[in-house]
């Protein structure tokens, strides 16, 4: 990826930058791929919409993340948004239970998306999409999908991340 250096006293302090991130609230997602016993996946917060038209979502994926060569040599991944009752999950797949590789995917139900990667059917919504681009940026790629399919439960609400806890919106200004 093209972009300037910066020498190192350009940099923040890392443990600052650290520290103002807890206060960032993120929605907790898993994103999967895979078929079988080669289904790989991970919690993250780095999830993000694109663009809409057309569909395009990206997630930053850790190089050392399990899932992360399954995306790059399947060329497809889901992004599965957890509601707020699937704390466990959003655990387990951070591997905070110890759990690894697709033993990971047990307790859930996993359906099978369009481009057959795992998607998860008690999501509050779920993007099935094709690998379009990849970009590696120090200890991350981010990966750029073309969404094909997708699946939206309307009355289940998001799991939310911040200040190094999970939690739910407790409250909505009403939109003017
Ligand atoms: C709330 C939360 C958000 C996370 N967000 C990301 C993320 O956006 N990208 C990432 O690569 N790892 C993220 N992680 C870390 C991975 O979930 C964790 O390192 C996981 O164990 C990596 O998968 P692996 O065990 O298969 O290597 C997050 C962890 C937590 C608990």
């Amino acid at each position: 990826m093209s972009g300037q250096d910066f020498s190192v006293a350009d940099h923040v302090e890392t443990a600052a930058f650290k520290s103002a991130l807890r206060a960032v609230v993120g929605s907790v997602s898993i994103v999967a791929s895979g078929q079988g016993d080669d289904r790989r996946g991970l919690t993250v917060t780095a999830a993000v919409s694109l663009c809409v038209d057309p569909p395009m979502v990206l997630a930053c994926i850790n190089r050392s993340a399990e899932a992360h060569d399954v995306i790059l040599r399947t060329g497809a991944f889901s992004w599965n948004v957890l509601s707020a009752d699937q704390v466990q999950l959003a655990e387990r797949f951070a591997a905070l239970d110890g759990s690894k590789g697709a033993s990971r995917f047990s307790p859930a139900d996993w359906g099978e998306g369009v481009t057959g990667v795992p998607v998860l059917r008690q999501s509050v919504c779920s993007f099935d999409c094709r690998l379009q681009d990849s970009a590696e940026v120090a200890t991350h790629t981010i990966m750029i999908g073309a969404v094909v399919a997708q699946s939206h439960d309307q009355d289940k609400v998001p799991l939310i991340y911040s200040l190094g806890r999970f939690g739910r919106i407790e409250h909505f200004e009403s939109a003017k």
